[in-house]
């Protein structure tokens, strides 16, 4: 298989014969702070493609289109192929992270409305925060951007309900987007807690234990699983 494109924890592979999927492999590594501290954690991979195949079918089963088409093996997805929209959408449900350091509002607060955030996906800028004008400005379609806070309320409220089961929160979480061959807008990329926040009694369960050295982040991602 020819590699289409190396992320910092996942590899993108074609697949011979078939233009329209993709292998995604999740990789035992895991990174903070812009690609500053990493780690190679045995069974990561393994454990964040389950976690995020898992998820994916979920939001599938309620008619959210994404990439998601299923496994091969334990650490591998396959998709649809699409061209990765370079905008990072977080959804807030509760005040951490950078909200807190760049605000006055306090880590904690809950929100009752959701708050939906856009920023730049682009390592060598620091993936800024955008504005509404910005977006407009950079020649995005705000149709689709609707679409994809649209899209991003409902995955919020599927995801809530699931980590709420097993007494988790879920506090924050980013999604990515791309269209696929046709034009069509899906959701992309994986479902993992390296890019949520996730808390229970006052501790987390996601990647904050790697970036505040405060835990095994596979212990915490298996219990998950
Ligand atoms: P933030 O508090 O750093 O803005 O992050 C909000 C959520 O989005 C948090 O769960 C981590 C996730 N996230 C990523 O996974 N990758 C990113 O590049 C960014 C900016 C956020």
């Amino acid at each position: 298989m020819a590699l289409i494109t190396e992320g910092k924890v996942k590899s993108v592979y074609d697949i011979f014969n078939d233009e329209d999927k993709v292998h995604i492999r999740f990789h035992d590594k895991v990174t903070a702070g812009n690609g500053r501290t990493i780690d190679y954690p045995e069974d990561k991979g393994k454990v964040c493609c389950l976690i995020s195949a898992f998820l994916f079918e979920i939001i599938k089963k309620h008619g959210i289109p994404t990439h998601f088409l299923g496994t091969d093996g334990s650490n591998t997805m396959v998709c649809k192929k699409v061209n990765i929209i370079p905008l990072e959408v977080v959804v807030r449900n509760v005040a951490a992270g950078s909200i807190v350091r760049q605000t006055t509002i306090e880590e904690g607060t809950e929100f009752n409305w959701p708050l939906i955030e856009f920023f730049l996906k682009d390592d060598a800028k620091d993936d800024p925060l955008l504005t509404t004008d910005r977006i407009i400005q950079m020649g995005y379609d705000m149709e689709d951007v609707g679409e994809m806070e649209i899209m991003a309320r409902e995955v919020n409220s599927l995801l809530k309900e699931t980590f709420d089961s097993i007494g988790l929160t879920l506090v924050d979480f980013k999604l990515e987007f791309g269209y696929d061959s046709g034009q069509n807008l899906l959701l992309a990329d994986e479902l993992s807690p390296d890019g949520m926040r996730l808390w229970k009694e006052g501790k987390s369960f996601d990647k904050d234990l790697f970036r505040k050295e405060e835990g095994d982040i596979v212990e915490a991602y298996k219990y998950i699983l």
